[in-house]
């Protein structure tokens, strides 16, 4: 059966209508964020995933992977890497162009982050199409690093996100439909 906190951070992410534009419904995780003792269920729920999995590396992806990466990476005792948008990093990077649910993107990772020999998660608040996991796992393969695997808050099965993965597996806590 479902673990009891799964319902509390489903009830406390926030549906806005016709945002960013007409047509699309945009799942807000700030009113989470309000709820410090839902924050931190989320928090932990990823956590006693992934404490004992060899991760040596938490990967981020701007900008609401910034909010769930880090405490991740602390609580596992791993580095933690930002994937941000295009000329945000001061240092040489590598980039990785993707396209989006409404327009395409690119991600981007400082050279010299991660090391062949390290194990790497994804995390990010939501995934839609897929296609930013997709380039964030390309940036960490091309450095050398081994995905072991993605995890997002929120998954928009409608959209077969997961189908654009190469079977890499994908943890999700709540489905929107
Ligand atoms: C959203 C979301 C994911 C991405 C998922 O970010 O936070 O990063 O879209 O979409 P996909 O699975 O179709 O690739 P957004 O584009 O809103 O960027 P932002 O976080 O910088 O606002």
């Amino acid at each position: 059966e479902e673990d009891p906190r799964i319902n509390s951070i489903r009830t406390k992410i926030r549906v806005v209508p016709n945002f960013p534009k007409q047509g699309i419904d945009f799942l807000d995780i700030t009113t989470l964020l309000l709820d410090p003792k839902v924050f931190k269920n989320t928090i932990d729920m990823f956590v006693e995933r992934y404490k004992n999995k060899n991760i040596s590396v938490v990967a981020g992806i701007e900008a609401r992977g910034f909010i769930f990466g880090p405490p991740i990476a602390l609580a596992i005792g791993a580095k933690f890497v930002p994937l941000r948008k295009p000329r945000k990093l001061p240092g040489e990077v590598i980039s990785e162009e993707y396209t989006l649910e409404y327009g395409s993107d690119c991600l981007e990772m400082h050279v010299g982050a991660v090391q062949h020999s390290d194990r790497a998660l994804v995390v990010d608040d939501l995934v839609a199409t897929g296609g930013t996991l997709c380039a964030a796992m390309n940036l960490l393969e091309r450095a050398g690093a081994e995905v072991v695997e993605c995890a997002c808050v929120i998954e928009l099965p409608a959209l077969k996100g997961r189908e654009r993965l190469n079977g890499k597996p994908l943890y999700i806590l709540v489905e929107y439909h």
